[in-house]
């Protein structure tokens, strides 16, 4: 999808395609130098860290393995209440392992502190993050995040992963919604 085929959905695009995949270099390069030697296991929270999770590993000159958890927020609407339940967990054992996971966003930050003490609790040698994109004005909690693509407003975004009422994932770049697609 471009952002022609958005219609007047869109209200407007804050990263491209090409801005997201310069981004996406850098950081597999300093995930190549940081992990060299290492044995890293990628774990990506689903759904939407499957597009960050695709394009770093694929960028990546190492060898990794990916896996998956999918958790939810308790709680409806588009704010998160830092209660998480675990939908899908993860195949692998944790133990001894250098664990980086990987996100689509982060807003309050509530939803990354939970699943960052669940998975230190299970013995990995390490635990770093890295995320596509943050919104730092919207943290009510601080998370340490090692790898982050780019700093932006506390507007909602949809697109490269992140949809509205399950649509707009698949957009490859990452834009913000004309207010009457909220039907307000
Ligand atoms: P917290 O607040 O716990 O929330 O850091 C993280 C999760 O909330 C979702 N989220 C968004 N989803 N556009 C979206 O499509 C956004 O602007 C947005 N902000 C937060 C997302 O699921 C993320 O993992
Ligand atoms: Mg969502």
């Amino acid at each position: 999808m471009d952002p022609a085929d958005m219609g007047d959905d869109l209200e407007r695009v804050l990263l491209t395609e090409e801005q997201l995949g310069a981004r996406l270099d850098e950081m597999a390069a300093q995930i190549d130098a940081d992990y060299a030697g290492r044995d890293l296991l990628m774990v990506g929270v689903l759904k939407g860290a499957v597009m960050v999770m695709a394009d770093l590993a694929r960028r990546l000159h190492t060898a990794v393995e990916m896996d998956w958890m999918a958790v939810s927020s308790y709680g409806a609407g588009t704010t998160s209440s830092g209660v998480v339940r675990i939908l899908k967990d993860l195949d692998a054992d944790l133990t001894g392992r250098d664990v980086l996971i990987v996100e689509d966003i982060i807003d309050s930050g509530l939803t990354l502190s939970w699943l960052l003490s669940n998975l230190r609790s299970r013995g990995p040698a390490s635990v770093e993050i890295a995320t596509m994109l943050r919104k730092p004005e919207a943290a009510k909690v601080e998370v340490d995040v090692r790898y982050v693509g780019f700093d932006i407003p506390t507007d909602f975004v949809v697109g490269y992963g992140l949809d509205f009422a399950e649509k707009y994932r698949n957009l490859p770049f990452v834009g913000t919604l004309a207010p009457h697609v909220y039907g307000d």
